[in-house]
């Protein structure tokens, strides 16, 4: 008996996902959703070919939503609100939404096809954010697993961005990949020198983007960048400042020093960065010239795994054990933290337990 229910219920969800697939499939060979309107704010209507995504449609009329996985609902970047049209909410969107979210019709337009006409509210700085061309100008090694790529902008020439600020570098198809991908990587430099930004790019193994930085760009090669993007940037106060990253998280923390170091801020700060071994670091001749010119400045390297080899008489372990030495007026500290998922989220509930305000921990997290 048993045996003929399990059967049942697997012929029924294989007949189900067959059905499905072949709706998809039907979906994308012969729906013809003709011209749809996109209204934007109420100010402008596009015009457009329905059937793809509103991220997609907006990006092909040079505006650009952020996103930070290429349209791959895995990030959750690209929610903008829906006053109408745009269907049901789907299960792909649902995880990446709270309730006051769904409750302001927010979506995420990579997963919204357009096939009717559709309203929608952006923020307006989103008209400032560009498509640019730029030149691979260096290539350089900081780690055996780390880039620095510098990029001279063609066209547009310049950029105005936030020390902080991402851009989503699209890496063309190749060997590896079919289709363009697109991801979100810090700008490194700050933005004095407007007509060129800096990349700190670490391999993931098998990744798409990376993978191609790593093994096939070439200086003078051209590439498309998209930005600038996120709200990870420095807030104008007098509060006490601790940064905290891993890996190539020294991105954004570095063109945040260096805007601090050419203002000739006078705010404390301690920067604590997180690797493995002496060989993750870099920047470190950099950053002890900072010390040096910045008026209150820390810099506090932490080694996770150091071995013999490493000859290493510093810091170890985590860095969340360290907080109570580092922090001295925690309600007056600013923090300021990037790298993985998993490290951000332990950090922040270090950085709680030791009495820092969640209000001011900001972050961007390299998921
Ligand atoms: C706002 C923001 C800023 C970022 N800035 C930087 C930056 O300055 N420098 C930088 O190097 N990266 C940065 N990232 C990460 C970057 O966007 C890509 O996710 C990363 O480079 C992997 O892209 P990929 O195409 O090579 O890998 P994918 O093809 O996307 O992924 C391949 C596989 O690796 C996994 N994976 C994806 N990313 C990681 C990761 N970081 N570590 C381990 N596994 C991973 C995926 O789940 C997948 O299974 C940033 C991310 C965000 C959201
Ligand atoms: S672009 Fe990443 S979830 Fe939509």
């Amino acid at each position: 008996m048993i045996v003929v229910i399990v059967n049942t219920v697997l012929i029924v969800s294989g007949i189900s996902g067959l059905l499905a697939l072949l709706l998809v499939i039907a979906d994308m060979l012969f729906a013809n959703y003709g011209e749809c309107k996109i209204n934007i704010n109420g100010k402008k209507e596009l015009n457009l070919k329905g059937g793809s995504s509103l991220l997609t449609l907006l990006n092909e009329s040079g505006i650009y939503l952020a996103s930070a996985c290429g349209g791959r609902g895995s990030c959750g970047f690209c929610k903008c609100k829906i006053t109408q049209g745009g269907g049901p909410l789907l299960p792909t969107e649902k995880p990446f939404l709270n309730k006051t979210e769904i409750n302001n019709q927010i979506r995420l337009s990579c997963q919204v096809k357009v096939k009717e006409d559709i309203s929608i509210e952006i923020p307006e700085d989103i008209f400032n954010i560009r498509k640019f061309k730029a030149r691979v100008t260096d290539i350089k090694d900081l780690t055996y697993d780390i880039k620095e790529l510098t990029l001279q902008l063609i066209k547009p020439d310049s950029i105005d961005f936030k020390p902080g600020q991402y851009i989503q570098l699209e890496a063309p198809p190749y060997e590896k990949s079919k289709q363009p991908v697109s991801r979100a990587y810090s700008i490194s430099n700050a933005p004095f020198e407007k007509d060129f930004i800096q990349l700190i790019i670490r391999l993931v193994p098998d990744g798409l983007c990376t993978t191609y930085v790593f093994e096939y760009l070439q200086v003078n090669d051209i590439v498309n960048v998209t930005g600038p993007f996120g709200d990870f940037y420095i807030r104008d106060t007098q509060a006490d400042m601790l940064f905290i990253a891993g890996g190539s998280g020294k991105a954004p923390i570095k063109s945040m020093l260096e805007y601090l170091v050419k203002n000739k801020s006078r705010r404390k700060m301690v920067y604590m960065f997180g690797a493995q071994t002496k060989k993750d670091l870099y920047y470190t001749a950099l950053l002890e010239k900072y010390e040096k010119e910045l008026l209150d400045f820390t810099y506090v390297p932490v080694l996770s795994k150091p071995t013999q080899e490493c000859e290493w008489e510093g810091k170890c372990g985590y860095i969340p054990p360290y907080f109570p030495e580092y922090i001295k007026d925690p309600k007056n500290t600013e923090a300021y933290l990037c790298g993985s998922p998993g490290m951000i989220a332990a950090v922040i509930k270090g950085l709680k337990e030791n009495g820092v305000p969640e209000d001011k921990i900001y972050y961007d997290s390299f998921a």
